[in-house]
Formats: structure tokens, sequence, C-alpha cells
């Protein structure tokens, strides 16, 4: 597929594998198959697995996750994909093909919870440090490089504050010191920041979120260079076994269709509710990049094009009752977690809870997440229903 195209034109067409006469003008043909007859006497191993070679078993490569990878390379300006079955088999995957024992990784202090319990609680295990960064701050992450950093990882946008990475500045900094760079760019997606432009080395998707983008499928992926991706294929796919189902890259390939007017939109409402929770006189605070209210909003100009749906606010007592509050009133909105679906959902994240079972911060790095954070934030990822229906809801429901 031209590289000339559009991101739009490329989340429709740079998966596609057959123009004839006849053929499906679908997303891609869905292929439900574990297996594939094979031309050649080829070796058993993953290791003798020759690039590009054809189909064999679907836990190596399928036709669908196949188109999947292609499109999500071609949006990201990569030079290849891998798909895998969540976000967090992607982000387990990248660790363990690229930190052994005796490496240190780096990781934003605030980031989806499960990729901050696995870095403290499943690498130590294995021989490899982690230590928790306050990656909106370069210098920080300069001063917590050690000689043995081979990655470093942030979330930005990250889940679930809004808090912001410079990757450019971030990238520079790994770089010299001898590290990586990954970005999980689940928030943003391609249409908001192209983290590969920037600097970093891979980029990390949960596909379940805004690319799938209606609630019904579970993926993930990593994209970055062909030697690379071909390593991970190798060891963090075929080894370690989180292939993605083909009709779950099917639901994904779908979901990319219209995932640049789904971007547009969730941002305009994002924005609507972001200027109606500022204005609420029950919310403390309220998070969305696009907004001159956030903190980074500078960061948030240079490095997103598409501010994308995703906010957090905070209540000004009483968050815990204001949560059960919500959960019994709301009508339109639905009280439930994860992000990026078409329907709009609100979830409450108390901070005590946050801190002690997840991240786990202290000292200066636990009063910078309370400062932002306050008792706990709600999370409200902001759907594609009308925008005044929202604030009425919310108005409705807080009371
Ligand atoms: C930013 C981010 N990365 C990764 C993940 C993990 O993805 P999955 O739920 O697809 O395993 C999540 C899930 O909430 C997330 O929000």
């Amino acid at each position: 597929m031209a590289e000339k195209l559009a991101p739009a034109t490329l989340a429709l067409h740079a998966g596609e594998t057959e123009r004839r006469p006849g053929a499906p003008v679908t997303a891609s043909p869905q292929l439900a198959a574990s297996f594939f007859t094979h031309p050649d006497a080829i070796g058993f191993s993953a290791n003798d697995l020759a690039e590009n070679a054809p189909h064999f078993y679907t836990r190596w490569s399928n036709p669908t996750a196949d188109s999947l990878e292609r499109t999500l390379a071609a949006l990201e300006g990569g030079e290849a994909a891998v798909s895998f079955a969540s976000g967090m088999a992607a982000v387990s995957a990248l660790f363990l093909d690229r930190l052994a024992a005796g490496d240190h990784l780096l990781l934003s202090d605030v980031c989806y919870a499960g990729v901050a319990e696995l870095a403290q609680d499943i690498l130590p295990r294995h021989g490899i440090a982690a230590t928790l960064v306050d990656t909106a701050d370069p210098a920080a992450v300069e001063a917590a490089l050690r000689p043995n950093t081979r990655l470093v990882h942030v979330e930005t946008p990250a889940n679930p504050i809004l808090k912001l990475t410079d990757i450019a500045a971030v990238a520079a900094i790994a770089h010299a010191g001898g590290a990586e760079l990954s970005v999980d760019s689940t928030i943003a997606t391609p249409f908001g920041t192209r983290p590969l432009a920037l600097g970093a080395d891979y980029v990390v998707h949960s596909l379940t979120k805004y690319i799938s983008g209606h609630g019904d499928a579970l993926g993930g992926a990593v994209i970055g260079g062909a030697a690379r991706m071909a390593a991970l294929r190798r060891q963090g796919l075929i080894h370690l076994g989180g292939a993605l189902a083909p009709f779950n890259a099917w639901l994904s390939l779908r979901g990319l269709e219209t995932l640049a007017p789904r971007m547009a939109l969730h941002e305009a409402n994002a924005r609507r509710l972001e200027a109606f929770l500022a204005e609420h006189p029950k919310v403390r605070s309220v998070l969305w990049p696009g907004s001159p209210r956030h903190p980074q909003h500078a960061l948030a100009r240079r490095q997103m094009r598409n501010f994308s749906g995703l906010l957090a606010f905070s209540a000004r007592s009483g968050s815990g009752a204001l949560a059960a509050r919500l959960a019994e009133r709301l009508r339109v909105i639905s009280y439930a977690v994860s992000l990026g679906k078409t329907k709009s959902l609100l979830f409450y994240i108390p901070t005590d809870d946050l801190l002690r079972a997840s991240f786990r911060l202290r000292g200066a790095q636990e009063a910078a997440y309370r400062d932002w954070a306050g008792e706990g934030v709600f999370r409200f990822s902001a759907g594609l229903e009308d925008a005044d229906d929202l604030i009425a809801d919310l108005a409705q429901a807080l009371g």
C-alpha cells in the first residue's frame, strides 16, 4: 500500500490482500483456521522460521492477523507489527523479549495497574529489576537510568490521570544511556500521536480499547523495526503463546475502519464534558490533555493531533459515596471499567487502593499522584452519544 496515503485512508485499506473481480470488500477475509498446508518441508522449531514464510500455524501467523499487523504498522509508520491476545500479552512479551536477568527496566510511575504489577512482582522473580519514575520529568528519567537499563517504558497519556511524557525528550535520554524506549499509546491511538516518528523504538497498543472500539474483543500489538519484530514473533508470540484469535483480529480490523471519525467524535465529546465538569460545584479538578486547564497542555499540543476521549475528574469530597451514587443513577453512561468504547463508560479508582496495590509510590512521587488524583479519580471514557445527552445524564447523577 502506497506510503503517501493519509492515515484515515490507510486505516481502511493498508491491510487489504486482494483486489480482483469478485473479491469481498470486507475488512479482511476472516479465517478461523489454526493451521495451514505447507508447500515445503520446514523445520518444526520457531528458530528455523524464515521471515515471510507461508502461514503454517496460527500461533506463528495468520492471514487475518497479518492484515491487522500491516494496517497497524502503516498507521504508526513502523516497519512491522506483531499482534497479541491482549494488551498485557503484548507488554509482557515485549518485556520478556527485550530484558534478561541482570537488566533494569524504567517505567512510568503512573501507568495501567497491570503493567505496574507485572514490572514490580513478576520481573524481579526472573532477575530483572524495575524502577517506577516520573517520566513526565525528563531529568528524573536521566537520573534514574542505570548502566544496565535496557528499556524505558512509558504510557502517554497515562491511565488513569492522563499524565503525559515528552516522547522525543525521553527517547533522546534513553538512547544516550544505551536503552530503548517503548511507548504505550493505547489512549492516544495512531490518530493522536505517532511515537516512532518522535524517536521511540516500540509502540504498544491494547487493541481492546479505541482500536477495536466496540468493547467486544481483547487484543494487543507491538509495532517497531522489522528485525526486532521478527525476534518478538519468535520469542514473545511463538514461545510465550499469547496469539490473537483470528476473529478478534477481524474485529480489530473492522474497528480500524472507523477509527479516524470515531476519534474525532470521542475528542469533541470529551471537550464538551471537560467544560461541563470544570464548572460543576462537586468537581475538584478535571484532567483532559486537550484543555488549557491540563498542566501539560503545551506538551499535549506539541505531541498530540487528537486529544482522545478519556478524561479524569476528582470530587471536592465524599468520593466513595459519589461513586456509589453515580453507579446507581447513571442512565446513558455505563458504570464500567475499560475505555475507548463507542458507548460512554465511567469508573471510580480510589487513590489509596491504587497506590497500595499497584503503584506503591512513596515520598514525593506519592504526593505528586495525590495532588493530581485527590481521594480518587472518576475515569470517564466519552463515547459517541450526543454530548447534550451525556451532560444531562452526568448532571442528574451528580446531583
Ligand atoms: C494503557 C493500557 N495499556 C495496556 C492495557 C492492558 O490491555 P488489555 O486489557 O488489552 O490486556 C490497558 C488496559 O486497561 C491500558 O489501559
